[in-house]
């Protein structure tokens, strides 16, 4: 779950342009007595530089008439802070401006308790809270913090904890970089405030302090993916209730009224057969979709059944629930403890090479009429994203006990990986591939074999990725104990596709990060081709809760969508179940499942992970295809004007991109680059030989 990071008593531009670089989401400006005040027209001058994605917070205690008008009257803020006591006349004194602003109320835990506010006259909390509808309803998160302000004062973290579970809550007080991890363990906050633990000197802050802190929180988000429950106190429901209830219609409706064209409805002329389904039309449990991204991003999908809404659950024997239940418990242990972070961190570092780079790609900008940067996964050891996964799944399987590790690969790149991360863990390794995969993708056989892992050719089926991972679940359902099947999309039943997605949202952070210290700002559109969706799901999930960035999955259009020979799952699949989960898939009317075709055989498979079927449904992300013939040539641009040679599969998203920037021209663009295209020299020989 991405945190909500809010820099708080900024004073000059350099900090104020460190904040941002660094992934701030927030910056706030002291505007009542403290030694990090401004006055509005300084506060004026360093909002003008701020980018549009980052919110401008105006910071009080308790705010005057006279101060309310003023930050009125001032362009570029978003939100008002004040005393939790101070929100119902700030929201009358707001009037017809109310749209403009959304209120961050304190609520202030004082010996054991919560307090609206601590100046005289303010009651511990009552339940009274609900009378003050309005101010509620124009919050969309609590800040939470100790008695004092901006002198280090901790909040107290059991208290802000359960206030946590309840609504979204912005834990404040005494956060450094040394601490933030872990009080981000103890209350799992949707959000972080920092002021003076990012300050060497009391008012002045610290550019290395800033940019540590950010990372710090930004290291902690995967930690956050699975929720542990606690015990609810009936005082802090009291507040729950009247924010959620009176808050969520209010939201709703102001988001709404906001939203972009991409964030469209959901698409009506859907026909869903859920064969599992309890009763009627899965969809009819969907909320609006703004709604339906929240509950993704706040962690409440996939629910306890491991669904997206109606997608994903869990369709497998029963000789295997006790391995998918035990996978499901080792994670979500494994997920909250910083220690297996640490591991995976250190090997993400020195042995993959993390962080790759962003990279500008200046002639393909200049040829494209748009700017155009690449997510560098080539660059990660083995050459694709697929090894995120792979080392992360294998540190699980150590927790898990097993003795062996199982893989399917299509293009070679997931059993490379996976042969890798066994050799560098110490795990026997088989790999299922399909035979027609084994001889267009050759150079990874070989691959595979010298890092010690045993390849076995599938001839049944299609004798692709599909035959493969039927074949790698037949041989889990063998040895359900011994082995620990590495799956390398994110497809599958639950945990799998919240798994994959938990270790390749890597990219996704790190992309926003340094998308934002290279320009300043956040991409106009995202793009990342989707075979079964791990790559993208990684980079998208960075992007997610930025409304203003597009967001773009590329699917194979093979030959042609005429011909029917593609693998364009959502573009042209419907809804049904295929290896354990119930999503988009290729199926003819009786629903038996057809035979897909890419050139790129990392794209060739007729199924696509739940939580694509879901962001596709809910219009957060927009699914299109790309030809066999336009990846091919969008792959020979790259190689003439970028000098880098990538896998056929990233070749579909480029090609996309090269058709979206004809009407789109001046766009900032940032692809998913997700692989290095040396495995594909015997496709390419044989569809363009050169001599
Ligand atoms: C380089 C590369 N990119 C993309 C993919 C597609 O997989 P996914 O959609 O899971 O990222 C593959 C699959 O093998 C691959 O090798």
């Amino acid at each position: 779950m991405k945190i909500w990071i809010k820099v708080c008593g900024l004073r000059t531009p350099e900090t104020v342009d460190i904040a941002v670089r660094a992934g701030a989401d927030a910056l706030g400006f002291v505007l009542c007595e403290s030694p990090r005040q401004v006055t509005f027209k300084q506060a004026e001058q360093l909002i003008t530089a701020i980018p549009a994605h980052v919110q401008r917070v105006a910071v009080f205690r308790i705010p005057t008439e006279a101060d309310i008008a003023a930050v009125i009257a001032t362009p570029g803020f978003t939100h008002i802070q004040c005393d939790a006591v101070a929100a119902p006349t700030v929201a009358r004194l707001l009037g017809d401006h109310s749209d403009r602003f959304s209120i961050l109320p304190v609520i202030r835990t004082v010996d054991g308790s919560l307090s609206l506010g601590e100046y005289p006259g303010a009651a511990a909390l009552e339940p009274s809270v609900t009378g003050n509808d309005f101010a509620w309803a124009m919050a969309e998160r609590v800040l939470i913090e100790g008695q004092t302000s901006g002198n280090g004062q901790t909040a107290d973290w059991a208290l802000a904890a359960d206030l946590a579970t309840l609504v979204p809550t912005v834990l404040a007080g005494g956060l450094t970089v040394e601490n933030v991890q872990q009080a981000i363990a103890a209350v799992h906050p949707s959000g972080v405030d920092v002021s003076s633990g990012v300050e060497r000197q009391r008012g002045i802050k610290d550019p290395d302090l800033i940019r540590a802190f950010c990372l710090a929180v930004r290291n902690t988000e995967q930690v956050q993916t699975i929720l542990p429950q606690r015990s609810l106190q009936p005082q802090l429901a009291s507040i729950a209730s009247s924010f959620e209830e009176i808050s969520a219609q209010f939201r709703e409706e102001r988001n709404r009224s906001r939203s972009r064209t991409h964030m469209s409805t959901i698409a009506s002329s859907q026909s869903l057969r859920d064969p599992f389904a309890t009763s009627g039309d899965p969809t009819a449990t969907f909320g609006s979709d703004t709604a339906e991204l929240a509950k993704l991003l706040s962690g409440e999908y996939p629910d306890a059944r491991g669904r997206y809404g109606p997608f994903g659950g869990r369709f497998v024997p029963e000789t295997l629930m006790g391995n998918i239940t035990r996978l499901e418990e080792v994670a979500k242990a494994a997920f909250a403890d910083q220690k297996f972070w640490h591991e995976f961190d250190g090997e993400a570092k020195d042995w993959i090479g993390r962080p790759t780079p962003v990279m500008f790609a200046r002639k393909l900008s200049e040829l494209w009429g748009i700017k155009l940067y690449f997510k560098r996964e080539d660059l990660a050891h083995t050459g694709a994203h697929k090894i995120n996964n792979a080392l992360g799944q294998a540190l699980l399987a150590k927790r898990l006990g097993v003795k062996r590790i199982i893989a399917e690969t299509g293009a070679g790149q997931h059993g490379v990986a996976t042969a890798a991360a066994c050799a560098r863990i110490g795990f026997p390794c088989t790999v299922y591939m399909g035979a027609h995969d084994i001889e267009r993708q050759s150079p990874n056989v070989q691959r595979m074999k010298r890092l010690g892992a045993t390849v076995i050719p599938v001839t049944s089926g299609d004798a692709t990725l599909r035959a493969a991972i039927d074949e790698a679940l037949r041989a889990w359902v063998a040895d359900p104990e011994g082995t620990h099947y590495l799956l390398g999309s994110a497809v599958g039943p639950h945990p799998f596709p919240l798994i994959v997605r938990t270790f390749q949202s890597v990219i996704g952070r790190e992309a926003r990060a340094q998308m934002l210290d290279k320009t300043g700002t956040l991409p106009d559109a995202l793009f990342a081709c989707v075979g079964g969706g791990s790559n993208a799901i990684g980079i998208f999930h960075g992007f997610l809760g930025d409304p203003g960035v597009q967001i773009f999955g590329v699917e194979a259009g093979g030959r042609g969508n005429a011909t029917g020979d593609h693998s364009a799952t959502m573009t042209h699949g419907t809804p049904g179940v295929l290896h354990g989960c119930y999503s988009y898939l290729l199926q003819d009317a009786a629903g038996q499942v057809t035979d897909s075709h890419s050139v790129s055989a990392g794209l060739d498979y007729p199924g696509v992970g739940p939580e694509h079927a879901f962001l596709r449904t809910i219009g957060r992300v927009q699914y299109t295809t790309a030809r066999d013939d336009a990846a091919l040539a969008a792959l020979a641009d790259c190689c003439r004007h970028e000098g880098i040679l990538p896998a056929l599969e990233p070749s579909h998203a480029l090609a996309a991109i090269k058709d979206w920037a004809k009407s789109n021209q001046g766009k900032t663009v940032l692809v998913g680059f997700c692989g290095r295209g040396d495995k594909d020299m015997p496709i390419l020989q044989a569809a363009a030989p050169i001599d």
